[in-house]
C-alpha cells in the first residue's frame, strides 16, 4: 500500500487574518481558508485587537471545517495541528491557540507551536527543493522588518529588526494620512504609478553604515510634515492635492522604503555570504519590491537566487504554518497542552 502523505492541519490568528490550511509533507497544498476582517478595521485605519479578537472567535470554527472540507480530509486523516503561537496579537493569537489545543487534545494528535515570522520565511520556500545555503531573509509584514540568516528553516538567525515602525506599518499610516483605503501596502502601490518617484525627496534611514536595523518613523513623519507643514502648524493639505501630487507622494514614499528594504538586504547577504535571498510577509506582495531585488540579486557578484513567496502567500496565511510544521514534526519538536500566545518572539 501506498504511504499515505503527512496531513497537517495549520491555524494562523496572529493578527487580522482567521486562516487554517492542510499542508502535505511540508509542500503540497491541499486547501487553504483565509477569512479577512479588513473590512471591520478600515474605518480604524489599523488592526484594533479587541476587534479582531471576537473576529477570530466568530471564524474560526467554519474556517477550519472549510479547511478540512476543501482538502478531502477527516479528522482521521490529520497528523498534527499546527498554530501561529508568536509574535502577534497575544488577544488575537489566544484564539488560535486556543482552537489548536481543543483539537490536539480532541482528536490524540501532536501540537506544533510555529513562529509567525519563521512561517513567512517558509513561504518562501516551500516549493524549492534545492535551496542554496546560507541565505538571507527579509521579512517585512505590517508588524516587522526583519532580516535573518537562514541555513535551515528551524533556526533562523535574526540579523537586524525595526527600531521604530515596521514598513507595513509606514505603509498603512501614509495611506492613512493621504485618504488612501485600509490596508495600506496595495492602495499605495496602486497609485504610485501614476506618480514620479523622484518628485520628493523623502528620507532613507540606513541607521549607520553597518546597521543591519531599519527605522520607519522618520520617513512616516516626514510625508506627515509634507502634508501638514512642518510641525504640523500648517493646514492638512491632502484634501486640496490633485491626484498627481497624491501620486507623487506614493511614488517617491515607495520608492524610499523600497531603496532602504533593498540597500540593507544587501549588506546582509554580503555580511554572511548569502547564495541566495528569500523574501516573506505582506509587503513582499509588492511588485516594486519584488522586482527591485531581483535586480539586485542578477547584477550582484556571483548573482544571488531570489526566492518570492507566491502572492497570495505573502499576506498571513495557515499554509506557510502547515508547512513549517512538517518539518517541526520530523525532527521531533512538538508543543503540549501548556502552549501560550507570546506578543514578541524573533
Ligand atoms: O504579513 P501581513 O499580512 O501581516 C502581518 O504579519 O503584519 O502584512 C500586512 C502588511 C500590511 O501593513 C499591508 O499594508 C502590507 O502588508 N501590504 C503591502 C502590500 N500588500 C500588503 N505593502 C506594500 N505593497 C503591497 N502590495
Ligand atoms: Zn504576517
Amino acid at each position: 500500500m501506498q504511504k499515505k502523505s503527512v496531513d497537517i492541519l495549520g491555524i494562523e490568528t496572529s493578527c487580522d487574518e482567521t486562516a487554517a490550511a492542510v499542508v502535505a509533507d511540508g509542500k503540497t497544498i491541499k486547501s487553504s481558508v483565509v477569512a479577512s476582517q479588513a473590512k471591520l478595521h478600515e474605518k480604524y485605519g489599523g488592526v484594533v485587537p479587541e476587534i479582531a479578537s471576537r473576529a477570530h472567535i466568530e471564524n474560526i470554527y467554519p474556517v477550519i471545517t472549510e479547511a478540512l472540507a476543501q482538502a478531502g480530509i477527516g479528522r482521521d486523516d490529520v497528523d498534527a495541528i499546527a498554530v501561529a503561537n508568536q509574535p502577534g496579537l497575544t488577544i488575537a493569537l489566544m484564539v488560535g491557540v486556543t482552537a489548536a489545543k481543543t483539537l490536539s487534545f480532541a482528536w490524540g494528535k501532536p501540537l506544533i507551536a510555529i513562529n509567525h515570522l519563521h512561517a513567512h520565511m517558509q513561504s518562501a520556500v516551500i516549493t524549492d527543493e534545492h535551496l542554496e545555503l546560507p541565505a538571507v531573509a527579509l521579512i517585512v509584514s505590517g508588524g516587522h522588518t526583519s532580516l535573518y540568516d537562514y541555513r535551515s528553516p528551524l533556526e533562523p538567525k535574526l540579523l537586524g529588526s525595526t527600531i521604530d515602525d515596521a514598513a507595513g506599518e509606514a505603509f498603512d499610516k501614509v495611506a492613512t494620512i493621504l485618504n488612501l483605503p485600509y490596508p495600506g501596502g496595495p492602495a499605495i502601490e496602486k497609485v504610485a504609478p501614476k506618480g514620479n518617484p523622484k518628485a520628493i525627496d523623502f528620507p532613507r534611514s540606513m541607521l549607520g553604515k553597518n546597521s543591519l536595523d531599519f527605522s520607519f518613523s522618520g520617513i512616516k513623519t516626514a510625508v506627515l510634515y509634507h502634508c501638514c507643514g512642518q510641525d504640523m502648524k500648517g493646514r492638512n493639505k491632502v484634501y486640496k492635492m490633485s491626484e498627481q501630487e497624491i501620486a507623487d507622494i506614493a511614488a517617491s514614499f515607495q520608492q524610499a522604503v523600497i531603496d532602504v528594504l533593498v540597500k540593507k538586504t544587501e549588506r546582509a547577504a554580503k555580511r554572511i555570504g548569502a547564495k541566495t535571498v528569500l523574501l516573506g510577509g505582506g509587503v513582499a506582495a509588492n511588485t516594486l519590491l519584488r522586482e527591485s531585488l531581483q535586480k539586485w540579486c542578477d547584477k550582484s557578484v556571483p548573482p544571488k537566487k531570489l526566492l518570492v513567496a507566491p502572492k497570495q502567500y505573502c499576506t498571513d496565511n495557515a499554509v506557510m504554518v502547515a508547512s513549517l510544521a512538517y518539518h517541526k514534526l520530523k525532527a521531533g519538536i512538538l508543543a503540549d497542552l501548556t502552549l501560550e500566545p507570546k506578543a514578541t518572539g524573533q
